[in-house]
């Protein structure tokens, strides 16, 4: 039996001249048992006829042109609700640039904002739209926020130019259908709170304390466990990385507001505590700007310690998630320090890396660490932080199953 057996794939079928190779995509799903329902842009309609579509797939298109009946029958969250995996085949250069803008203006771009499903992208476009420097911002955007994608192609192009920007063969598309939806889900039904990024601590309305976290580390993580399956509360400080597909997240700013949003997202059956807290707060912060007075002196700041977040949710308690990973990030005797924090805070891993400046792993995009637990120290090579997410997700998967 196919892996596709059963699965419900919403194809979007954007205006391009490979909109033609939709048809062929819809008999290969459905050979291989999986339900298609298509959603035809109007410059779509102008390639492929509803007709055609809803010959193939045996299943109502849907259309903007009838979007009003449309939305009667099966609203566009419906529409999603319905799928397992969105696909978007082709993707002009149009529709991504909706995409990577939050543009909701017809049928198939409503459904594509609204959706918390995976989504693929098929590209096909001519090949200087490909590569002119807005689609490129535009597609990098949306694979930053974890959409996936197959091609496009190098080769001979409609419009007699060579080049990539050809849309993938419908076999290929296939195959990337199905390497997604067969892709285990170790982690269904499990809950993981994870928090990433700096706190910022006011001063005064205007100024604040804060560190050089940039988030990249705690939300691929968060991206890793939802891959994995895992329904994921992502507790964020403010961070310029986007938001991670498939994950709910908590803006918070403070380490107070961070604390809060942990407590409230639990039960959790594993906790990751990525975010670089900051480990003071200004008690004498002003509520209106401090203005700069001529002749006195600088303003003194009272420091007093925040709550540590993992250690409150790490304490001995019903709510105790199974599994806690603290992070230590340290400049100076990196084991024992983080082994002496996996006691006093009661964790039951830690993830240890060097945040010497010349390491360049704080606000860069690689990170070496050592996962430390009663266990002992397992070192890991230097990785992209994306991929020291992955492992660490396997890991956390292993632990909880
Ligand atoms: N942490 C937390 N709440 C805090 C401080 C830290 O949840 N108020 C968490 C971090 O998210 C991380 C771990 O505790 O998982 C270690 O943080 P780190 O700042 O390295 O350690 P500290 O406890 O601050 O110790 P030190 O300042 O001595 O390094």
């Amino acid at each position: 039996m196919s892996s596709l057996s059963g699965k419900r794939v919403l194809l979007v079928i954007a205006g391009g001249i490979a909109a033609f190779k939709a048809a062929e995509l819809i008999r290969l799903l459905r050979r291989a048992g999986c339900g298609v329902t298509c959603v035809l842009t109007e410059n779509g309609g102008q390639f492929v006829t509803p007709l055609t579509l809803q010959a193939l797939s045996e299943t109502k298109v849907y259309s903007e042109l009838f979007s009003l009946t449309d939305e009667s029958e099966m609203g566009h969250i419906q529409l999603s609700r319905a799928a397992d995996l969105l696909v978007v085949a082709p993707a002009t250069a149009n529709i991504l640039a909706k995409m990577a803008h939050g543009i909701a203006d017809d049928l198939a771009s409503t459904v594509l904002l609204a959706t918390d499903k995976p989504v693929l992208v098929a590209p096909a476009m001519n090949v200087r739209m490909w590569l002119h420097p807005a689609t490129q911002a535009n597609f990098s955007l949306l694979r930053g926020r974890g959409i996936l994608a197959v091609g496009p192609n190098e080769g001979a192009m409609a419009c007699n130019e060579f080049g990539p920007g050809r849309m993938a063969e419908p076999a290929e598309i296939l195959a990337a259908i199905e390497s997604v939806l067969s892709a285990p889900k170790p982690l269904a039904g499990k809950h993981v709170i994870v928090t990433s990024g700096p706190t910022h601590e006011p001063i005064d309305p205007v100024r604040y304390i804060a560190n050089r976290s940039s988030g990249r580390q705690g939300h691929s993580i968060a991206a890793a466990l939802a891959e994995l399956g895992a329904r994921v509360t992502l507790v964020s400080g403010p961070v310029s990385v986007p938001d991670p597909a498939g994950v709910a997240v908590r803006r918070i700013e403070s380490a107070a507001e961070m604390l809060a949003a942990c407590q409230a997202a639990l039960p959790a059956d594993a906790a990751v505590f990525a975010a670089a807290v900051a480990d003071w707060r200004v008690a004498n912060a002003a509520g209106g700007k401090i203005k700069k007075q001529p002749g006195t002196a600088a303003p003194a700041l009272e420091l007093v310690p925040n709550p540590d977040i993992l250690a409150t949710i790490a304490a001995p308690g019903p709510a105790r998630p199974r599994l806690v990973v603290g992070f230590a990030a340290e400049t100076d005797d990196l084991l024992a320090n983080a082994q002496s924090k996996l006691k006093r805070k009661n964790a039951d891993w830690i993830v240890a890396n060097d945040v010497s400046a010349e390491t360049g792993i704080m606000g860069g995009a690689e990170n070496e660490i050592s996962l430390i637990s009663a266990a002992g120290v397992e070192t890991w090579p230097r990785l992209d932080k994306q991929e020291v997410a992955r492992r660490l997700a396997a890991r956390i998967s292993e632990a909880l199953t």
